[in-house]
């Protein structure tokens, strides 16, 4: 049983789409080439593997490339991209699932750690990361910032996208650390879709704590997957921890 919401067909069908305004082919390069430099000649295993996005493309620069996903018409997605199944996808919750045999490098990427809505379900997932490395494997996530220094007192939403097409919002509860992200989004026949996402929010240094507890070492810490320096303004993190040799 797991605390995440489950992704559902409609938006499965739209992923890729919304992925490719969200995402320039020169940013998707720079994923690719830092997963693919981590993973060395060793396997790599998504958690989360959503519609392939990164993950069969990283399977086309030679990466032997698995998948853990939650979600069946995510799953359907990749499959559609993917029929000869070069990527193989295990259906279930990335904070239990195991999967045969072990990875030079485990990734977990676009905030996904936080589609798991506890603390406890959050550590078993870093838990369940260190499972699945060899010796020296790294685990890889890429995690937003929580925008909550954007909040005076007494306010409860950040605006985090604003266009024409798009109003997205999210709305915090400080005490529990869980959030709602809102989607208002203007259709082409003049209609207006309201979606939502849950989430639980976490710190680089709540994330350095659960890697411990999982038995995993800091490695490094930059704020996108262009290298650059991560600092008290970068929204993101991209952070990487090793299971010793
Ligand atoms: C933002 S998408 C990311 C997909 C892919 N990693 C990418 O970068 O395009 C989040 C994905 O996480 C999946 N997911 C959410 N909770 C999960 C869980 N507990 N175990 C496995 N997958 C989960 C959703 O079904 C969805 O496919």
């Amino acid at each position: 049983m797991t605390s995440s919401d489950l992704w559902d067909e409609e938006t499965a069908a739209r992923y890729d789409a919304v992925c490719a305004e969200d995402f320039t082919p020169a940013e998707t390069d720079a994923t690719l080439n830092v997963l693919a430099g981590l993973a060395g000649p060793g396997r790599a295993l998504e958690f989360a593997i959503g519609t392939g996005r990164i993950g069969i493309p990283l399977a086309l620069r030679g990466v032997p490339v698995a998948g853990i996903e939650l979600s069946y018409p995510m799953a359907r997605q990749l499959r559609r991209k993917d029929p000869d199944g070069l990527v193989p996808v295990t259906i279930g919750d990335m904070a239990t699932t195991r999967v045969d045999g072990d990875f030079s490098l485990v990734y977990l990427i676009y905030n996904t750690i936080a589609n798991l809505r506890t603390q406890t379900e959050q550590v078993a997932c870093f838990r369940n990361a260190a499972r699945h490395l060899a010796p020296g494997g790294r685990f890889l996530i890429e995690l937003w910032i929580p925008p909550i220094r954007r909040m005076p007192p007494g306010q409860r939403a950040v605006p985090f996208d604003v266009t024409d097409r798009h109003l997205g919002m999210d709305t915090y509860d400080l005490v529990t650390q869980q959030g709602t992200s809102h989607h208002y989004t203007h259709e082409a026949d003049g209609s207006i879709r309201y979606g939502t996402t849950n989430f639980r929010y976490i710190w680089p240094a709540e994330c350095d704590l659960m890697a411990q507890l999982a038995g995993l070492e800091f490695e490094s810490r930059v704020a996108d997957w262009d290298g650059s320096d991560f600092t008290a303004d970068s929204p993101s993190h991209i952070s990487v921890w090793r299971r010793a040799t």
